[in-house]
């Protein structure tokens, strides 16, 4: 018989993921419904495709909370206590987080938490260059999943930062789950700052994901594609059409690819088929009121303190207070 010691695997990070991709693109493609889960358009092309959909004139998200959190810099950071570190939850490109960090001079430590490794640690250099006071410590991670706060964050206050409205993606009761998680992760007495996209007249929706150029689309279809790339599957990308629609009794928009034509598309020795307009739904980004967003807070254990918002009211920035311990 084995010993135990010869029968353990070395686990390698990027090989669960791999395996995870698949087993959710299986799982996601067989079903009645087919689906994707939106987590996977953030390849290195993917993300690139966003960073050009950010500076799209339709799309207002970026800039209206880059403009909230300039407008709003010196009052945000009022509810930063002295000596605190700031983790921003799936940090991304890094152009918000320095707009908070040039206002907030009295935190100590930010910690960036990223599943992307290598664009998390070259943001982090450049970070830490800049804010020479400050201590940049980064954590590779899954931040919907428990992670560690490196030992020198978990002394001080704890603030957390989640913009983007990147909460839209998840169903509501999911976003509830995610709130109760980051008060966990967070601590007693933390502080949440959220971004959340707010319900607004349709034919603004419709054009922030359907804008002219047709960035969107390709962002959309390059999902097909990484499959392909990264699973060896054998989808004719061209016979999906981008669709992005906006159910206004969920609150939120819709995205899908669908099918030009009937198909079939072999993915890990697994054959899908598609019928003629058969749909793939890819993502969902719900839309919020504000009195809708802070019932949710409220639901999840957080205290709303203040939020901001641009003139039109298109975006909204939160903040939000544990009262005591984490529940
Ligand atoms: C990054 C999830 C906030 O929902 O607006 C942009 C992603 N999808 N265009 C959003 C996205 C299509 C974006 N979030």
């Amino acid at each position: 018989m084995a010993s135990p010691a010869r029968r353990l695997v070395r686990s390698d990070p990027q090989d669960d993921a791999q395996a995870a991709f698949a087993r959710d693109v299986i799982a996601g493609l067989t079903a009645a419904r087919k689906s994707i889960p939106a987590k996977y358009f953030y390849d290195a092309e993917g993300s690139r495709l966003f960073e050009a959909i950010t500076e799209l004139p339709e799309y207002y998200p970026t800039r209206t909370e880059t403009r909230i959190l300039k407008d709003n810099g010196a009052a945000i950071v009022r509810h930063f206590p002295t000596g605190a570190t700031l983790v921003e939850f799936g940090s991304g490109s890094s152009v918000k987080i320095r707009i908070v960090l040039a206002a907030a001079d009295k935190l100590a430590v930010y910690v960036p938490v990223d599943i992307s490794a290598e664009f998390l640690a070259a943001e982090a250099a450049s970070l830490q260059k800049d804010f020479p006071r400050l201590s940049v410590l980064p954590v590779a991670a899954d931040f919907t999943k428990p992670f560690v706060l490196p030992a020198a964050a978990v002394k001080r206050p704890r603030v957390g930062f989640f913009p983007g409205s990147t909460i839209g993606n998840f169903e509501p009761r999911q976003a509830e789950n995610f709130l109760r998680h980051a008060a966990r992760m967070l601590g007693r007495d933390s502080t949440l700052i959220v971004g959340v996209d707010l319900v607004k007249d349709t034919h603004i929706l419709h054009a922030a994901y359907n804008d002219a150029g047709g960035v969107t689309a390709r962002f959309n279809l390059n999902l097909l594609a990484r499959i392909n790339r990264d699973l060896g599957a054998d989808f004719d990308v061209d016979g999906f059409a981008h669709r992005a629609i906006y159910d206004d009794k969920l609150g939120r928009i819709e995205m899908h690819l669908v099918s030009r034509r009937r198909q079939r598309a072999s993915v890990c020795r697994r054959v899908i088929e598609f019928e003629p307009g058969e749909r793939i739904h890819t993502e969902n980004s719900y839309k919020y009121t504000l009195a809708n967003f802070s019932s949710l807070a409220r639901q999840a254990g957080w205290t709303p303190l203040a939020r901001w918002t641009d003139s039109g009211e298109y975006f909204s920035v939160h903040a939000l207070a544990l009262q005591g311990a984490p529940r």
